[in-house]
């Protein structure tokens, strides 16, 4: 495997062996800032973007992006994706709590582009939701369908399906919000004759369906996703209103060599097959695919030393920074700046570990890296997605900077 099998156009080593990312130096732009730094390429994010345009104009349906907002909500980020929107992109946002509806609206959405798929949603957010009509609200739970009808009955909403299928990154079940284990997330089939008439009882209108079934989904897992759609779309023949069906985000990126990117091809025949021809408008979801791997974390390294039979690099930020690494195993692969070794056949295992006093708190274990010295930079690739946004401020050391470029 190719120890650089992350390379591409806008992320690279030079000739001499630095890491190039968005035509900067990626080291120059580390030392430049003495502390965690978040770096985004916009140019990045406008491509994948682009390419998934491209795989939704496929399916010959009308459709729309609204980029996940919990996946990564720096104001630069969100400006760029508006402008996008505002250019006659079909960009939206989807978000998830009343104070990710206010960043969005003053980060240059507009309410009518906005939708609400949140959960365990209490009456205080549904008033300030409730308060902008244009927002489109998912509801995933029956309490949310009737809080909804006792306070604006007429209303459109649309209803988060829980299909019974889902999937994730390396099938993990951990990133699978849909399937035998039972999860807090949308409505069942059991749940739906209830649905439909606590709706129609308030004179809701059920304008859209919505599921979400898993994260990080790579080609592999295109056959269990064909599933869940096949079982999501079953509900919408209840449902004369539907104009939209939202196929959720999920979209995964590589994270491991290895890992191919996904086949966005059949992804979208999947979904031309499930939704082409109906007249509905398909919206995706997606935070990952945008902007994960439009993202890297740099740190420096504060400590090279051996203990036992284990080389510890030591880096001056922890998992509190980008916690997704250990809670849901989806690696940020570990890259240095520069090489004081070109050589990848001469380079050593090592455990990168953070500055957090947790054993969990390790980058990448018997990791195969250059040398390494006090001082040298590292680069987290893929840290642009629920990095920064899931970040705690756990043992004080939750400073970080961010920048676009
Ligand atoms: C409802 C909903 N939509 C979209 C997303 C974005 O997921 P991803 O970043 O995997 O595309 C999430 C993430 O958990 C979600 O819960």
């Amino acid at each position: 495997m190719p120890a650089d099998w992350w390379a591409r156009d806008d992320l690279h080593r030079a000739a001499d062996g630095r890491l190039i990312f968005a035509g900067k130096d990626v080291e120059a732009l580390a030392r430049a800032h003495d502390r965690p730094l978040f770096v985004y390429g916009a140019g990045r994010i406008r491509a994948n973007l682009a390419r998934l345009r491209g795989a939704l104009e496929a399916t010959g349906c009308a459709h729309r992006i609204h980029y996940a907002m919990k996946c990564n909500r720096f104001a630069p980020l969100l400006e760029l994706l508006a402008a996008e929107g505002a250019r006659g992109g079909a960009v939206g946002i989807d978000i998830c709590s009343p104070d990710e509806l206010d960043l969005a609206l003053a980060c240059g959405f507009r309410a009518a582009d906005i939708s609400f798929t949140g959960t365990s949603v209490a009456n205080r957010d549904l008033d300030r939701l409730l308060a902008h009509p244009d927002l489109h609200i998912n509801c995933d739970s029956l309490g949310q369908i009737r809080r909804i009808g006792e306070r604006r009955p007429g209303r459109a909403i649309g209803i988060r399906v829980n299909p019974g299928f889902g999937t994730g990154y390396g099938d993990s079940a951990r990133l699978t919000y849909a399937g035998a284990r039972t999860t807090k997330f949308g409505i069942y089939r059991e749940q739906w004759a209830e649905a439909l008439d606590l709706a129609a009882r308030h004179g809701l209108r059920i304008t859209a369906i919505h599921f979400h079934v898993g994260c990080g989904y790579l080609s592999d897992q295109l056959d269990a996703w064909d599933q869940a759609v096949g079982a999501a779309a079953g509900f919408l023949a209840d449902l004369p209103d539907a104009t939209t069906v939202n196929v959720g985000g999920g979209l995964g990126v590589p994270h491991r060599a290895g890992d191919a990117p996904l086949d966005l091809a059949r992804w979208s025949a999947i979904v031309a097959r499930h939704f082409g021809g109906r007249q509905l408008t398909v919206a995706v979801e997606p935070g990952d695919y945008l902007v994960k791997d439009a993202g890297l974390l740099l740190l420096s390294v504060v400590g090279v030393e051996r203990k036992r039979d284990t080389t510890f690099v030591a880096v001056d930020g922890g998992f509190n920074l980008h916690p997704e690494p250990a809670h849901y195993d989806l690696p940020c692969e570990p890259v240095a700046c520069a090489l004081r070794e070109p050589d990848p056949a001469r380079w050593q295992p090592v455990t990168v570990a953070g500055n957090i006093n947790e054993a969990l708190d390790l980058w990448a274990e018997d990791h195969r890296m250059p040398p390494l010295e006090e001082g040298d930079r590292i680069a987290l690739i893929n840290a642009g997605g629920y990095g920064s946004a899931m970040s705690s401020n756990h043992c004080m050391r939750g400073a970080f900077v961010e920048m676009l470029v």
